[in-house]
């Protein structure tokens, strides 16, 4: 008897879950209504997308000049991740993937959560309607042979790999480490790498063998990524699909205790065979960057005075400074400082005349416990800059009366004083991209 009553659970059950795989279907973003609600999608992507992408979609919301790469602009019409013709629009459940699986390695986060139904199909909707393109155009979708029934052989992939000459862009081993094809960017003028394929955790369209597929096949327009779909046969693209999936090592994450050591000592040998490479590893990631290139009145960094200084503190009781000019020029750059001064001064704050700086904003107390092999790479990536000329102003203490009353304040009225920095160029350099600040003068 108990067991009549589990069969029938069981059952019932099995009929609900056959029900639900057809409820998912029916609500496959693909079936968009023949007018989509737009106030919904536009709600949705005020809500949650307006802030990278831009209210009108131009990919220039008040978020966009803090990620790297920059927010799609959806008026261009031009898509990376698809599993279309090269140079189509998407599909709308390539859409659908984007929006609800987020695109790994990037700012682009997973919406699964917050969107779904309804309001997935408001939203593709929305988003659509700020390119032409979906309204004049069908998306040409590629048809996909790459399945899990059909999965291809990595060895065979091998040779599919080198004879599309993949490691052009790629590099032999899949890390870029010996590409030929360096310093590429995309159609937005964006610096790009191509992708390291032994992580495939930061693969964005996804890392399954079929998604790798459709990239090989449908190509990433807007990036130096091409499609391969004429030059090699259906079968050889699954091959090679399989071999770039076999090539995804261990994320640390996943190592042993042990393994995690021995990992980044082979990482670091790698890094030291090239100094200049982890020279600019380290500016990037330490912020050096952020102080020592001024930025327009939009946040965005001026590129042609990238680490040439410039960028005025004001800090309260202690005056006004200004980030130095860290390019190899001679006379107003690090071209005559020795590597001794270069090293003090990031390692001790001490300046080149002797004098001490404050240990903020430049913050030398947290580079104090860099490697000596790091402040070298550091100082040889700094040398192989383009040398600007901008003479930067020393810095200004304030009259004795205004110091003592910022003083009085922060001591006796218990005031904290705020760092502030105002946009551009308080050097002497002077170009299309500079505004110049009012206090602009030399040092
Ligand atoms: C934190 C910033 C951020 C937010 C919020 C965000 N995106 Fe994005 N989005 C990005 C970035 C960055 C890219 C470009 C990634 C690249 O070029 O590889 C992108 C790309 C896209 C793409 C293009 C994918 C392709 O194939 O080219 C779509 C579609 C997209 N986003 C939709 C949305 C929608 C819809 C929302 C809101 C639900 C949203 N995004 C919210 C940062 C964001
Ligand atoms: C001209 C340079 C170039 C060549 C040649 C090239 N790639 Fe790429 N590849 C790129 C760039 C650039 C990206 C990163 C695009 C981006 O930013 O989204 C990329 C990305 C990828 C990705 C990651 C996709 C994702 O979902 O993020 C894979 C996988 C890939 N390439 C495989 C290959 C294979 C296999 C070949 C040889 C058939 C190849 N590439 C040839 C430049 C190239
Ligand atoms: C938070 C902002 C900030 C960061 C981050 C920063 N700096 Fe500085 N740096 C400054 C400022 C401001 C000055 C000028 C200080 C002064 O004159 O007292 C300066 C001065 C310097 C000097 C010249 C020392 C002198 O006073 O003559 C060097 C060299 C230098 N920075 C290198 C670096 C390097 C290398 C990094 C990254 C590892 C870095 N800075 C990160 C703001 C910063």
């Amino acid at each position: 008897m108990h067991r009549c009553v589990l069969t029938a659970l069981l059952a019932a059950f099995a009929a609900f879950c056959t029900l639900s795989v057809s409820w998912s279907r029916s609500t496959d973003p693909t079936l968009q209504p023949a007018s989509p609600n737009l106030p919904l999608g536009a709600s949705v992507y005020a809500a949650r997308c307006g802030m990278c992408h831009g209210t009108d979609g131009k990919g220039d919301g008040p978020y966009a000049p803090l990620v790297t790469p920059r927010p799609r602009d959806f008026t261009s019409g031009k898509y990376k991740f698809r599993s279309t013709s090269p140079g189509s629009i998407p599909s709308d459940a390539d859409l659908a993937r984007t929006i609800q699986d987020g695109l790994p390695g990037t700012s682009m986060p997973g919406m699964r959560e917050f969107v779904g139904g309804d309001t997935l199909r408001a939203l593709i909707g929305y988003i659509k309607s700020f390119s032409p393109r979906f309204t004049a155009e069908r998306p040409a979708a590629v048809r996909s042979s790459a399945t899990a029934a059909a999965p291809g052989s990595p060895g065979a992939g091998k040779k599919v790999y080198d004879k599309l000459q993949c490691y052009g862009c790629h590099g032999s081993d899949g890390t870029g480490a010996d590409a030929i094809a360096t310093g590429l960017t995309d159609d937005w003028q964006n610096p790009v790498a191509a992708t390291n394929l032994t992580e495939p955790w930061t693969f964005r369209g996804g890392a399954g063998t079929e998604d790798i597929y459709y990239r090989l096949v449908a190509g990433i327009d807007g990036t130096p990524m091409p499609s391969f779909r004429g030059s090699a046969s259906d079968r050889e693209l699954t091959d090679l699909a399989a071999y770039v999936r076999s090539l995804g090592r261990t994320p640390v994450w996943s190592m042993k205790a042990g393994e995690v050591g021995s990992f980044y000592d082979s990482l670091e040998k790698k890094e030291m065979n090239d100094p200049v490479e982890h020279g600019r590893y380290l500016v990037e990631s330490h912020g050096c960057i952020d102080c020592h290139t001024p930025r327009a009145a939009d946040g965005s960094m001026l590129e042609s005075l990238k680490l040439a200084g410039g960028m005025t503190f004001t800090l309260g009781p202690y005056g006004t400074v200004v980030s130095t000019n860290l390019t190899p020029d001679k006379e107003t750059g690090i071209g005559g400082w020795t590597d001794d001064e270069l090293k003090k001064a990031i390692m001790t704050g001490v300046r080149r005349d002797g004098s001490r700086s404050i240990p903020f904003p430049m913050p030398w107390t947290s580079y104090a416990s860099f490697r000596n092999s790091d402040v070298t790479a550091i100082i040889a990536y700094l040398r192989s800059l383009p040398p600007v000329q901008n003479a930067i102003p020393a810095p200004k203490s304030l009259n004795v009366f205004s110091y003592l009353w910022a003083k009085f304040k922060m001591l006796i009225l218990k005031q904290d004083f705020a760092v502030t920095s105002p946009p551009g160029n308080a050097g002497s350099a002077r170009t299309s991209d500079t505004p110049q600040q009012a206090n602009g003068g030399t040092r």
